[in-house]
């Protein structure tokens, strides 16, 4: 599917471009922001876990500070190298250049998690498919997507915007990056003093990150040629659809949604 190799050759781009996972990005106080209130980094200590879409491999390397026993990282892009030379203990870490739907089917991993992929993936079904024939019978799956509500004022402006962007060869969008970046900071100053839109995310995530994230993130926002921002409903309906039980949801800062279910026992 066209739109489908486009987006996994736009992170090849973006994390070979911007390739470093230190820092607050890469931290397991963010790792803690993401999994809350289902999890803590306590609850994946031992466990056998599986990420798919591992990019430059933060997250990777978050579930390693949680103490998991063994990673399957699963990412398609061009810089899987990125990802396997950011690791940090490679022993623990199984890197496949697979996409999500070729996850294969073990059957007996605690944990999948997919943060920030499924909303750029046009047909997701699949990937959620191979992530429940991943786990064993109670094992839970933990999203984290993009969500619509609470970023109405923000999709007003990206959608129109992302028309163009999601075109722009790299050179130009990191210079459109670069102008973006000051009114950022500025706005990001501004959420000190005024109730704006986003003002949560704003200060419990992005005030913390250094300013090369801030410059990524503005990137990860132009670049996918698919991004869809999910509703609560189209978010829950996503793993229930997937044939997961007991899914809970959190709208985190306001403006994403973390969802976690949980494969029946008697599958
Ligand atoms: C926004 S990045 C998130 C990376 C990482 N989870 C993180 O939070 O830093 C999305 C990643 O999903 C990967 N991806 C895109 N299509 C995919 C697919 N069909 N299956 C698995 N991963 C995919 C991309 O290559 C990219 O590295």
């Amino acid at each position: 599917m066209q739109s489908e190799s486009q987006t996994v050759k736009d992170f090849g781009e973006q994390w070979l471009h911007y390739r470093d996972v230190k820092g607050f990005f890469g931290s397991l106080e963010l790792f803690s922001d993401i999994i809350f209130p289902f999890l803590i980094p306590d609850d994946i200590k031992d466990c056998n876990v599986a990420e798919i879409g591992s990019g430059s491999g933060r997250i990777v390397n978050m579930l390693l500070q949680s103490g998991a026993r063994h990673i399957i990282a699963v990412d398609p892009s061009e810089a899987f190298e990125v990802l396997r030379r950011n690791i940090e203990q490679p022993e623990k870490v199984t890197c496949l250049k697979i996409t999500g739907d070729q996850l294969p089917a073990y059957g007996n991993l605690d944990y999948v998690f997919s943060i920030g992929v499924l909303h750029h993936i046009p047909e997701p079904a699949p990937v959620v498919e191979a992530a429940l024939r991943a786990l064993r019978p109670g094992g839970h799956f933990l999203v984290w997507l993009y969500g619509r509500e609470g970023n109405g004022l923000y999709l007003a402006l990206i959608e129109p915007l992302r028309v163009l962007t999601k075109r722009l060869p790299h050179f130009m969008l990191t210079s459109l990056v670069e102008i973006m970046y000051w009114p950022l900071v500025l706005y990001i100053k501004l959420c000190h003093r005024l109730p704006l839109p986003l003002r949560g995310y704003m200060m419990s995530v992005l005030e913390k990150m250094s300013p090369e994230k801030r410059r990524l993130i503005i990137y990860d926002q132009l670049n996918p040629a698919c991004a869809k921002y999910y509703t609560q409903y189209e978010a829950k309906k996503l793993l229930s659809d997937g044939k997961f039980a007991n899914i809970r949801i959190h709208h985190r800062h306001g403006y994403s949604w973390t969802v976690i279910g949980t494969k029946p026992i008697n599958f």
